[in-house]
């Protein structure tokens, strides 16, 4: 199976990042073929400082390699190091509905806000379909929001193949159905655009902080709750073991306990499981050059592999001549 997908350089990485994707990006090197990017030109769409642009990319590439990207297993690159890409955009875009990207929702949502959007953010969705589409991608491991984009791409390549005779394949999104949708600190999606994040790679006193932070019911201490409906225990479950879960479900559904003490439980629990991820990660930020040579080994082989779907899509519709 080929397995692909990215992410933007926008900040650092959060819980949701980590149990939504790339936990999923990790697991799926072993026994397939992957791909993996830092998706700099989706990021341009909302990142305008060169220099943060340039650091967030930096940074993206040193935390995935810290939480377990393998170089020898995995393809790891750069979006805009691989130029056929955006060429293979360009054909996607010539059959794009315009009404498939207005139902598209980061468009929708800033429209709905009342802000003018740009073309970069109306066509994110045909870029994101050419990201899948050059590598000929069976599964895209992502969050739930993605799954639309996914969807898109399906449709643009659909559409193609029916026009121009079988060149794309057609991929399948896979979302990790327990963390589809990790809960920020409000109990919203968390995520970067809300301000209720709790980064990977927080320093430890500000972890709690935030944790502390976490929205949770006023009943009363001796009332039963509902573990199922409280975003602190679902956070909770993404580090604990099973037999760890059942006894906070417990706990919850007996009532006469603090969320004080969930909390402290919940920091120790992520303290602990992101430790030696940590420790990876300073010995790979001492050394950014070999963090550069393994990106630019990436993309020569990504380059390889998107240049023959290129050469694929540019023959079947007349760019090229016939095969
Ligand atoms: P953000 O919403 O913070 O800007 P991104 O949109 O860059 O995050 O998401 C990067 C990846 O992480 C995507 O695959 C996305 O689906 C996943 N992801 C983001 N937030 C969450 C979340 N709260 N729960 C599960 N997955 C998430
Ligand atoms: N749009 C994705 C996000 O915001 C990032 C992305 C760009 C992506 N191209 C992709 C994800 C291709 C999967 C496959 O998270």
């Amino acid at each position: 199976m080929r397995v692909l997908s990215g992410i933007q350089p926008t900040g650092r990485f959060h819980w949701g990042n980590y149990f939504g994707a790339i936990r999923q990006y990790i697991d799926l090197q072993h026994g397939n073929e992957a791909y993996y990017f830092i998706a700099n030109l989706h990021a341009l769409t909302t990142v305008r400082d060169r220099d943060v642009l340039w650091r967030n990319t930096v940074d993206a590439a040193i935390d995935l390699l810290a939480l377990g990207l393998d170089p020898s297993r995995a393809t790891l690159f750069v979006q805009s190091d691989v130029p056929e890409v955006s060429e293979l955009c360009w054909l996607l875009m010539t059959g794009a509905p315009l009404g498939l990207l207005e139902r598209c929702h980061a468009y929708k949502e800033k429209k709905a806000r009342g802000l003018t959007a740009d073309a970069g953010l109306f066509t994110y969705p045909v870029l994101m379909a050419a990201d899948i589409l050059a590598y000929d991608a069976d599964v895209v491991p992502v969050g739930m929001d993605q799954v639309q984009h996914i969807e898109v791409c399906r449709d643009l390549a659909g559409s193609f193949n029916h026009e121009f005779g079988e060149v794309f394949t057609l991929p399948k999104a896979k979302v990790l159905e327990e963390s589809a949708k990790v809960p920020g600190t409000d109990g919203e999606k968390m995520s970067k655009s809300y301000d209720n994040t709790i980064d990977i790679f927080e320093d430890g006193k500000s972890m709690r902080k935030k944790i502390m932070r976490i929205v949770t019911d006023s009943r009363p201490m001796e009332d039963p709750k509902d573990p199922d409906t409280d975003p602190l225990y679902q956070l909770y479950t993404l580090f604990a073991a099973g037999s760890e879960r059942e006894a906070m479900a417990a706990k919850y559904r007996a009532g006469g306990f603090g969320y004080g003490e969930v909390k402290k439980t919940l920091a120790d629990a992520a303290e602990g499981f992101f430790a030696e991820f940590r420790d990876r990660r300073n010995q790979l930020a001492a050394h950014p050059e070999k963090v550069c040579e393994i990106l630019g080994d990436g993309a020569q082989r990504a380059r390889r592999k998107a240049g023959e779907v290129l050469q694929r899509a540019q023959q079947a519709c007349g760019l090229k001549a016939p095969a």
